[in-house]
């Protein structure tokens, strides 16, 4: 397959990333179809659309026509023959769940085309873990979104040992086509790059809260101010969620064995206590609307 050809773009999950993900195809041309088992996820993903197009519209960074147009190339389902059964392509951006995205691929399997691609934004499952419940091995792979998807330029490619060179590049190419800086990985690690990088940042600003060396707020502030991040390890950490950090934290611990990547009691509480940050509408901050 070319990247030429690919002109459906199936895109599982309607959750902050997969939303994100379908509209930023939508809007860089491509026919998309945005699924979810749950219809209040499927309704929260069509109204974030309608919501999300005016804006930019009215800040300058779409025209109307170009607006409209995306806004004409996406669609919104709980069916999931009718998401996966024409399209050229698809992205599963489901819960981080290994049995639930095996349970997603072996289904897809069944109802794509045969050569359609199948590949997953796990921000942590490397698709070894899952390309055997499917008969196109060499057409399964990892492409990473990052947070928030319509803003975040890199997508991390992942090449597993079954995935075609063919796959990996198409994969590279369509992740241009969506406007994105693609990174090729060619081998599977826990973590791929960024998530490794991030983890030992976050690690290390929980065991200094842990320590109570500083606050969070404190520690945000020197991150920003000293390193020029965007935003503070705790501040991204409610917005990518605590309990994310902490399912990525125990699959570099069981993997490497390594206790650098034990989560800190810190994370264990939050989580325990179910304060994902700003999913839940408090992590380590307190958000009163943005849920
Ligand atoms: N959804 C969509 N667009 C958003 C957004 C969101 N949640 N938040 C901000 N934006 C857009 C705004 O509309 C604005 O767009 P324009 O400039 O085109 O008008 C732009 O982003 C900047 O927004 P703001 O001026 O409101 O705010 P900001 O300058 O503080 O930027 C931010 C917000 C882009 C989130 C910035 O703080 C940032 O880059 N933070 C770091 C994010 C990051 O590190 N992400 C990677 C996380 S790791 C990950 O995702 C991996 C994983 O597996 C979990």
């Amino acid at each position: 397959m070319r990247v030429e050809e690919i002109k459906k773009v199936c895109v599982l999950g309607c959750g902050n990333m997969g939303s994100q993900i379908a509209l930023n195809a939508a809007i860089h041309g491509f026919e998309v179809i945005n699924m979810d088992v749950k219809e209040e996820m499927v309704a929260k993903a069509s109204a974030f659309k309608d919501q999300y197009l005016p804006g930019r519209v009215q800040k300058g960074r779409l025209t109307e026509e170009q607006a409209k147009a995306a806004a004409q190339r996406i669609s919104y389902t709980s069916d999931l023959e009718k998401a996966a059964g024409g399209a050229d392509f698809v992205i599963e951006a489901v819960l981080e769940r290994l049995d639930l995205k095996r349970q997603v691929f072996r289904e897809l399997d069944r109802i794509c085309k045969p050569d359609t691609i199948l590949a997953t934004n796990s921000s942590f499952i490397i698709s070894s873990k899952i390309v055997d419940v499917t008969k196109r091995p060499e057409k399964v792979c990892n492409m990473h979104f990052f947070n928030p998807a319509l803003v975040m330029e890199l997508v991390e490619v992942v090449q597993g040992p079954h995935t075609s060179p063919e796959t990996a590049n198409v994969v590279m190419e369509l992740a241009k086509k969506m406007g994105k800086t693609p990174v090729l990985l060619k081998k599977e690690v826990y973590g791929f790059l960024v998530n490794r990088i991030l983890m030992a940042l976050m690690d290390e600003a929980t065991w200094l809260a842990d320590m109570k060396v500083a606050s969070p707020e404190d520690i945000d502030t020197a991150v920003t101010k000293a390193l020029g991040h965007p935003m503070g390890p705790f501040r991204l950490m409610d917005l990518t969620g605590i309990d994310l950090h902490y399912d990525i934290a125990m699959e570099l611990y069981r993997d490497t064995g390594d206790p650098k990547h034990k989560p800190s009691p810190l994370i264990v509480e939050k989580v325990t206590k179910g304060e994902f940050g700003r999913k839940s509408g408090k992590g380590w901050y307190e958000y009163k609307e943005q849920k």
